[in-house]
């Protein structure tokens, strides 16, 4: 079942919601501005150097300005209908913007189809726009394979609008992005900075108000012939002292344990592998099975990596990459690789002979083969214990939850952390494929408790996957 958030009492909420944040940001207007009133109060009256007083009006203005640059920009977030927030709740369990999935890829279709609203009619009811024979209506519905889309009828055109505006600007995202390119990509539009920025310049507000107001207090006491007592500066001051020292120690303890949790720890690793083997070329473009190569991993804890004899079982035929031009080879750093050259490589390794279509011998007749010395990207620390056919085969997890998309990357990175929080939180949230799984048949009570309704799915932490010693030796 799918459901739409976009029901009338979710919209009431909304509106309630929005009135509010209106009320407060309207009442935190007030209060700064009174703040800012009171600041140029006390600057009338403090003994502050005239050479300074330029300086600080340009604070009190800067600091104006940047609030309401903040206030807005909020504000605006906070009217116009949210396409991603949209797509993300309505549209995202059958449509990627970039990808075909359940539905067509969304980037760029408002071109391909009729104009008029029709867009329109097929999201607040695609089935009556099906029904009354609409060809492009009856071509999409057939083209796949008749699955019927949602009806959206609560949507509001302007909405409508809002998700396919945000189809078309989407971007994807650079996956994980690999140790060598670790910088491209735009960085996520963020208001980080701003807040920064408000935020320093109002603890500066404050430290010169806590200042002005010790200098008002002091041009009083003499005024009253109240005696002053002696300023201390801020550094032999305890108070600040003592703060100092809790704020180091605290950032460097973080900062030092994080450092010890993180050590060994190697995600984004993108090593030079001896061959330039391309998982993209193989089973992208040419759909290769990974267990083809790595078929430990449904039978064992291992996944391996292949000899070059498996590699040899196609390459004593095709000896040279044809594809450049379609996929040119590159590595990271954007250096072209030659594929033909790399397969040459993969011969002197195997000990074959290309020309005389044979292997080289010794006069024992053994093979003058080298074994291929690859990286190892992926690595626990000794004192886990991880097996894959448990979860390749058992737990049928697909390789790319872990190893993120393999098929499209020419050389292997680390995807996953490979931390304890990252393998805990799969096990948390990951529901075991429970039904007509033979493994599982001694759970006799999550079974019963499945068919009588009680529960609805059952988690590989409930089966133990939190316990230590499962994954500790
Ligand atoms: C239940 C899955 C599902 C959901 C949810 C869904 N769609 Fe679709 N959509 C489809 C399918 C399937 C098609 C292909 C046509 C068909 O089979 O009905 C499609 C087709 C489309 C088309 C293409 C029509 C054409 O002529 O090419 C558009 C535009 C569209 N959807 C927009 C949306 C929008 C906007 C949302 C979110 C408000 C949405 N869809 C939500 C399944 C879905
Ligand atoms: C034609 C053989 C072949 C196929 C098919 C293949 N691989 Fe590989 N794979 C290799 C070789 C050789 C290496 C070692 C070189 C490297 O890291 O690129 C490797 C390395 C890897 C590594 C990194 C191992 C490490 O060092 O930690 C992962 C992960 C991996 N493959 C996953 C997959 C997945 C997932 C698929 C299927 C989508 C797949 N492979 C298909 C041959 C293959
Ligand atoms: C099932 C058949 C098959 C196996 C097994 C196989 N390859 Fe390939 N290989 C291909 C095909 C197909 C191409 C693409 C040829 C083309 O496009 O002209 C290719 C291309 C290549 C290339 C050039 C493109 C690139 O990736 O750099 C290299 C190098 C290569 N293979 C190395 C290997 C190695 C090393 C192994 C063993 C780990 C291996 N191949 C296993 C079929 C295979
Ligand atoms: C649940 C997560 C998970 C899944 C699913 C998974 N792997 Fe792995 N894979 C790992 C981890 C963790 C390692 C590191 C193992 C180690 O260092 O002992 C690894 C290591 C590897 C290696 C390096 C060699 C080795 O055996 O250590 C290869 C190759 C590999 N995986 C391929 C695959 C393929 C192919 C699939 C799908 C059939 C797959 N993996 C599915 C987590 C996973
Ligand atoms: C993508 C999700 C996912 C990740 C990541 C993952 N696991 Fe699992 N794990 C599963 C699933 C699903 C099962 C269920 C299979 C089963 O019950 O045997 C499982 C089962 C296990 C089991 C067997 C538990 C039992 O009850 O016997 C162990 C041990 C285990 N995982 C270790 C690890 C370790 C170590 C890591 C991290 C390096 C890890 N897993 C990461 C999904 C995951
Ligand atoms: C699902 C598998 C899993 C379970 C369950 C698990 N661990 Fe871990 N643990 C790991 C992995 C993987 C690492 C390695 C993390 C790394 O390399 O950073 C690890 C690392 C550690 C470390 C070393 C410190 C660190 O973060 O690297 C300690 C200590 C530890 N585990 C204790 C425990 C204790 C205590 C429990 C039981 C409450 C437990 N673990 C349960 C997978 C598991």
């Amino acid at each position: 079942m799918f459901y739409s958030k976009n029901t009338p009492e979710s919209r009431a909420s909304i509106e309630k919601h929005f009135l509010e944040n209106v009320y407060k940001i309207c009442r935190l207007c007030c209060s700064f501005a009174s703040l800012l009133y009171k600041g140029k109060l006390i600057l009338k009256f403090i003994p502050v150097p005239e050479s300074l007083k330029p300086m600080l009006r340009l604070c009190f203005r800067s600091a104006l300005s940047l609030f309401i640059l903040l206030l807005l920009s909020n504000v605006s977030a906070i009217a116009a209908p949210d396409g991603k927030a949209l797509f993300m709740s309505n549209c995202a369990s059958c449509h990627n913007p970039v990808k075909e999935s359940t539905g067509p890829a969304l980037k760029g279709i408002r071109g391909s189809l009729p104009g008029d609203g029709w867009v329109y009619k097929w999201v607040h009811n695609s089935a009556s726009l099906i029904a009354s024979g609409d060809a492009e209506a009856n071509r999409v519905y057939n083209k796949y394979a008749k699955t019927a889309m949602t009806a959206f009828p609560s949507l509001t055109e302007e909405e409508i609008d809002a998700i396919l505006q945000y189809a078309d600007d989407y971007k994807a995202p650079v996956a994980a992005t690999p140790a060598g390119n670790a910088n491209s990509g735009a960085p996520a539009e963020s208001n980080t900075w701003l807040y920064t920025v408000i935020t320093l310049s109002l603890l500066v507000l404050v430290v010169i108000l806590w200042r002005a107001n010790q200098g008002l207090k002091r041009a009083a006491n003499d005024k009253e012939n109240i005696p002053n007592e002696k300023e201390i500066p801020l550094y032999r001051s305890k108070l600040v002292i003592a703060v100092t020292a809790i704020l180091i120690f605290i950032f460097s303890g973080y900062w030092l344990v994080n450092g010890a949790i993180n050590e060994g720890r190697q995600q984004n690793y993108q090593p030079l592998q001896p061959i330039f083997y391309s998982h993209k070329v193989h089973v992208g473009i040419n759909q290769l099975n990974c267990l083809y190569c790595h078929a430990g991993a449904e039978k064992s804890r291992q996944a391996m990596i292949p000899s070059s004899n498996v590699c040899m079982n196609c390459h004593k035929q095709i000896n040279e990459y044809t594809g450049a031009e379609e996929h040119p080879l590159k590595t990271a750093e954007g250096k072209e690789i030659d594929g033909t050259q790399q397969i040459q490589l993969l011969y002197k390794y195997a000990g074959w002979d290309p020309v005389k279509k044979a292997y080289n011998r010794d006069e024992k007749g053994n093979i003058l083969a080298t074994p291929i010395q690859w990286v190892k990207i992926h690595n626990l620390p000794d004192h886990v214990y991880f097996n894959h056919s448990q979860h390749v085969k058992v737990g049928q997890v697909q390789c790319q939850q872990c190893h993120g998309s393999i098929e499209e990357m020419d050389e292997v990175y680390q995807f996953a952390p490979l931390s304890m929080g990252w393998c805990i939180n799969c096990h948390r949230q990951t529901e075991v494929q429970f039904t007509n799984n033979n493994y599982y048949s001694i759970f006799e009570k999550y079974h019963e408790e499945l068919e009588s309704g009680k529960r609805t799915k059952v988690t590989e932490a409930e089966l133990g996957g939190l316990e230590c010693q499962k994954c500790h030796y």
